[in-house]
């Protein structure tokens, strides 16, 4: 667990928990964490001029505090700075002082923390590369082979190694490399079949346009069908073709703020297991039916896709309280949204396509639907085991986006963050020479735009 501990649970990511009333399925997944060892990364900038890094690194030194890793680039704010990027800890506590010194002696000097005693002015810290999503694998809350007492699972020992064997698979995955292939037993992939069939079943009829689009080709490209289960790498592939997504294996349960993050760079957490063959339409976590079935093909959607990582960016460094109102806004979209097309309602959340059960009850008078609006939908409660109550309504993927970008400028954050597809890294706005060069881009966009505007017209 190194070092982190669950503290309370945030239902974020469709996780199927047994609902005592109905013996179906409901969802929760992801909980927020406390990290008692704390650990803190600070950026900052350093004119090109020798002795100048480790003159600041004796600041470190003479105030007591351990550097775990420094890296450097050229700094994209000043050409003639480096900029750095150091991670440390606070264990001999010196920190404080050694930041208010540094303050003095560097320039764009920023502090991101996970120190859950963050000073007013930090801000937490987040990845800034997709290759930091590494940092989360052992940061799990649990890891996934640790059964409750009352999963279906618990007094299964050959299913309790398996878990195990796809935990491993998760926990020692690094970015770039590709998602192990998992011969699956011939009683997972009856498990996958059943499910497979019911679900499929209702589909055409309760499934939004978007979903029923893709479908098929996953069925033709990723091995969807009956009598197998399709694989994390191949799904991936496919969705990196349509919209750069692409799954990341993970081991158990992550913090909301981490899993949100995770979005921003287009990464999606997916669990690889399957639930018990004991209770094929019950599993109290994400199951690889979930994932699968539930979430993948929308993200093969390219408004969809927009719409899920500017959760993931609205969630960068965002103060805690906002992470739980972001954490409520995916609930109510990605795992439980409806939309309305040609006057009908249809389902877009994975928790409710990959849920028999819920699938059905949630289009019928029985529960209340609300226009999606962020501002309310955010502080909106919500049951754990039970149908929802409510469910939120959005006009269209576009839609739902634009609400939330407006939503996202209310977050109190000191920068505005861009994410760079060229180097699937976060890049954080927060000064003159920034906004210079991203203004620079947009320029050329225009001219692109105007040229082919130009080019359209004459044909
Ligand atoms: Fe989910």
């Amino acid at each position: 667990m190194d070092g982190w501990a669950s503290s309370k649970k945030v239902k974020l990511d469709g996780v199927n928990e047994k609902c005592p009333q109905s013996n179906t399925y409901q969802h929760i997944y992801v909980q927020d964490y406390v990290d008692h060892e704390g650990s803190t990364s600070i950026i900052f900038s350093l004119p090109e001029k020798v002795g100048a890094l480790a003159e600041a690194l004796k600041v470190f030194e003479t105030n007591n505090v351990n550097l775990h890793h420094i890296e450097s680039r050229p700094s994209l704010e000043d050409k003639d700075c480096y900029e750095f990027f150091v991670s440390c800890d606070n264990v001999r506590g010196g920190l404080y002082e050694a930041i208010d010194i540094l303050k003095g002696r560097t320039k764009n000097l920023q502090v991101l923390s996970r120190n859950p005693e963050n000073k007013k002015d930090e801000v937490p810290w987040f990845p800034r590369k997709i290759r930091d999503l590494d940092r989360f694998a052992n940061q799990i809350l649990s890891y996934g082979s640790e059964l409750d007492a009352d999963h279906p699972g618990f007094k299964d020992p050959v299913y309790r190694t398996r878990r195990k064997e796809f935990a491993d698979i998760a926990f020692n995955y690094k970015h770039g490399e590709p998602i192990p292939r998992v011969q699956y037993t011939d009683e997972e992939v009856k498990t996958w079949g059943t499910i497979f069939q019911e679900l499929t079943k209702l589909y055409p009829t309760h499934a939004c346009r978007e979903f029923n689009h893709v479908f098929p080709l996953l069925i033709d490209n990723c091995g969807f069908r009956e009598n197998n289960i399709p694989q994390l790498q191949d799904i991936s592939d496919f969705l990196k073709d349509c919209t750069g997504f692409q799954l990341r294996p993970v081991a158990g349960l992550l913090s909301s703020r981490d899993f949100l993050a995770g979005l921003a760079f287009r990464v999606f957490h997916s669990t690889q297991y399957i639930r018990h063959g004991s209770k094929p339409m019950y599993t109290p976590e994400p199951d690889v039916c979930h994932e699968v079935l539930g979430h993948v093909p929308l993200f093969a959607d390219p408004s969809f896709a927009q719409f899920s990582q500017e959760i993931g960016l609205a969630s960068l460094g965002a103060p805690d309280e906002y992470i739980q109102k972001l954490a409520t806004l995916y609930w109510f979209t990605v795992e439980f949204g409806l939309c309305r097309q040609e006057g009908h309602l249809k389902a877009y959340g994975a928790g409710l396509l990959s849920s028999f059960g819920e699938l059905q009850y949630a289009l019928t008078d029985k529960p209340e639907v609300r226009p999606f609006d962020p501002q309310k939908t955010s502080t909106q409660e919500y049951p754990i085991t039970s149908f929802q109550p409510v469910y939120f309504v959005a006009d269209s993927f576009d839609d739902a986006k634009e609400k939330l970008k407006a939503y996202s400028l209310t977050i109190p954050r000191p920068f505005s963050v861009r994410y760079n597809a060229y180097t699937q890294s976060v890049e954080v706005i927060n000064n003159k020479e920034q906004i210079i060069n991203l203004t620079r881009t947009i320029k050329g966009d225009l001219s692109l735009l105007e040229d082919a505007l130009q080019k359209v017209n004459r044909l």
